[in-house]
C-alpha cells in the first residue's frame, strides 16, 4: 500500500475556507418528494406530535425535546423527572434521570438499540419501507451502529475498535499537538472578538478525524455542514424544512463516499477506511453497511468533541479561577476534562427498547418498551455527585459521568475525544491565557448534542 503524506502531520492547516468542490449532490437518486415526505412524517412528524401533545400536558420528555425554553437549561426538568423518581412515564415510554438505572439499562441485554418493525402497525411498516432510501440514510437508522444489536453491531465494532485502542490513540497525540498548533498560529493575528467555535473547536477535531479515517481535510468545510444537518435527525420531530435540509446534506454525504471507496478501491492506502473497503470477502461490509459505518465514525468524530471544547471553554471562563489553577498545573486538565463531560455533556441523550425478559429497577418491562435515557441527568444524579451543579475540576470521582455511554455502545472514540479536549484546552489555555467570552455564545438548536453555534471570545 502507498502511504500518503497525512495532511495533519504535514501541518497543513489553511486558514481560508476551502474552495468549493464538484459534485455537491448525489450522482445517485435524487430527492424524490413522496419518499422524502413519507421518510420525514415517519421519522419527525408523528414523533412531533405525540412530543407536542405530551408537552402540552406537562410531559418531560415532550418539554426536554419540543419546547423553546428548556433548550438553553434542560436542568430544571431533570430534577423535576428526580422528584418523580428514578423511572417514570413519558411521551415515548418511560424515562429516566438516575444514574443507577441508566447503568443498568445501558449495560442489560435485555435491552437494545434495534426494535421489532414486525409488531409495529401496518401503516408505519408501509411507510419505514417505502421511505426507505439508502441514499439519504442517516447516522441514527440502521445500519448505523449506534441503533443495531448483536450479533451485527458486535461484527462492525470489531472492525473499527482497532483503530480506537489505547496505543493507536496514543501514537496520535503528537497529530492532535500539531494540529491544535497551527490552528492557534492561524489565530494570533485575532487583535478583535473571533468566533472560537468556528475557528478552532469545530476545526481541531475534524481535522483530527479526517486524518485518522484518510478523508481528504480540505474538504473539512463540507465535513462540517454536512455533520451539521446530521445532528440535527437525531434529533426526534424535525421540521419538514429542516429534514429536507438535513436530507439533502446526507445525500452529499452518501456522494462524496462513494466517490471516496471507489478511489480507495483503485489506490488503497494506510488509513481505517481503505481497510474497510477492501476486507476479505468473509468479512467484507456491505455498500450500506460501508457507508452506514464510515459516516457514523466521521460524524460522531467531530459532532461531539467540538462540543466539549466549548462547552469547557465558557464553563472555564465563568470559572476563572479554575482556569488560573490549570494554568499552573496543567496536569489537573485531565481531570478537567472528566469534569466538563459531566457537567455539561455533549450528549446529553440517549434510548434503549425493551426486549422479553427486560427488568428496570426490579420491575417487568413490557417488551417493546422505549426507556428515554437522560445521560444529562444522571451525570447530575446526587446519589453519585455530590452537590452535582458546582463546576469542580477538582472533583474526585467526575470519571464516573456517563457521557461516553456505558455498555456495549460505549463510545468507540472516546479516548480520541479525552487526547482532543486535554490537548486541545491545555494548548488554548497557553497560548491565550487572557482569553474572555465576549459576548453571548448562542446554543446550537439541538436537544440530544448540547454545544455552541457561536462562541464570542477576546483572546488577548
Ligand atoms: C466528547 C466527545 C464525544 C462524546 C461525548 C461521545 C459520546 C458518545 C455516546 C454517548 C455514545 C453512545 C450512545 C448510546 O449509548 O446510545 C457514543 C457512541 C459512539 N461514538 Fe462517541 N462521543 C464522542 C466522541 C467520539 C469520537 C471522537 C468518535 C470517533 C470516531 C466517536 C465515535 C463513536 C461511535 C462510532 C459510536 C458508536 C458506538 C457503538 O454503537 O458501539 N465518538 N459516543
Amino acid at each position: 500500500m502507498r502511504r500518503r503524506p497525512r495532511r495533519c502531520e504535514t501541518a497543513q492547516v489553511e486558514t481560508t475556507k476551502a474552495a468549493p468542490h464538484t459534485p455537491r449532490s448525489a450522482p445517485g437518486p435524487g430527492l424524490r418528494p413522496a419518499r422524502t415526505v413519507v421518510r420525514w412524517a415517519v421519522r419527525h412528524g408523528l414523533p412531533a406530535v405525540l412530543l407536542d401533545r405530551g408537552a402540552r400536558r406537562g410531559d418531560p420528555v415532550g418539554r426536554l425535546l419540543r419546547d423553546r425554553s428548556t433548550r438553553e437549561a434542560p436542568f430544571a426538568v431533570y430534577e423535576e423527572l428526580r422528584a418523580r423518581g428514578a423511572v417514570s412515564p413519558g411521551s415515548l415510554g418511560l424515562v429516566t434521570p438516575s444514574h443507577t438505572v441508566a447503568s443498568e439499562v445501558l449495560r442489560a441485554d435485555r435491552f437494545g438499540v434495534g426494535w421489532d418493525r414486525s409488531a409495529a402497525p401496518r401503516l408505519i411498516r408501509w411507510a419505514l419501507e417505502f421511505g426507505d432510501d439508502p441514499s439519504a440514510t442517516g447516522v441514527a437508522e440502521p445500519p448505523s451502529m449506534l441503533v443495531v444489536d448483536p450479533p451485527d453491531h458486535t461484527r462492525f465494532r470489531r472492525l473499527v475498535s482497532r483503530a480506537f485502542t489505547p496505543r493507536a490513540v496514543a501514537a496520535f497525540e503528537p497529530v492532535v499537538e500539531r494540529t491544535a498548533d497551527a490552528l492557534l498560529d492561524a489565530l494570533e493575528v485575532h487583535d478583535g472578538p473571533v468566533d472560537l467555535v468556528e475557528t478552532y473547536a469545530a476545526q481541531l477535531p475534524v481535522l483530527v478525524i479526517a486524518d485518522l479515517l484518510g478523508v481528504p481535510t480540505d474538504r473539512r468545510e463540507d465535513f462540517l455542514r454536512w455533520g451539521a444537518a446530521a445532528a440535527a435527525t437525531l434529533d426526534p420531530g424535525l421540521s419538514f424544512r429542516r429534514y429536507v435540509a438535513a436530507e439533502r446534506a446526507l445525500r452529499a454525504m452518501h456522494a462524496f463516499l462513494r466517490e471516496h471507496f471507489a478511489r480507495l478501491r483503485r489506490e488503497p492506502e494506510e488509513d481505517l477506511v481503505s481497510r474497510l473497503v477492501g476486507l476479505p470477502d468473509d468479512e467484507a461490509l456491505t455498500e450500506r453497511e460501508l457507508h452506514a459505518t464510515v459516516m457514523l465514525l466521521l460524524g460522531a468524530g467531530f459532532e461531539t468533541t467540538v462540543n466539549l471544547l466549548g462547552n469547557g471553554v465558557v464553563l472555564l471562563d465563568a470559572h476563572r479561577e479554575q482556569w488560573n489553577a490549570l494554568r499552573a498545573a496543567p496536569a489537573g486538565w485531565d481531570g478537567a476534562v472528566e469534569e466538563i463531560l459531566r457537567h455539561d455533556s455533549p450528549v446529553q441523550i440517549t434510548g434503549r427498547t425493551a426486549k422479553p425478559g427486560a427488568t428496570l429497577a426490579g420491575r417487568e418491562v413490557r417488551p417493546g418498551t422505549r426507556v428515554t435515557v437522560l445521560l444529562g441527568a444522571a451525570n447530575r444524579d446526587p446519589e453519585v455527585f455530590a452537590d452535582p451543579a458546582r463546576f469542580d475540576v477538582g472533583r474526585a470521582n467526575a470519571r464516573d459521568h456517563l457521557a461516553f455511554s456505558a455498555g456495549i455502545h460505549y463510545c468507540v472514540g472516546a479516548g480520541l475525544a479525552r487526547l482532543e479536549g486535554v490537548v486541545g484546552l491545555r494548548a488554548l489555555s497557553e497560548r491565550f491565557p487572557h482569553l474572555r467570552v465576549s459576548g453571548r455564545p448562542v446554543r446550537r438548536d439541538l436537544r440530544t448534542l448540547r454545544g455552541y453555534e457561536t462562541l464570542p471570545v477576546h483572546l488577548h
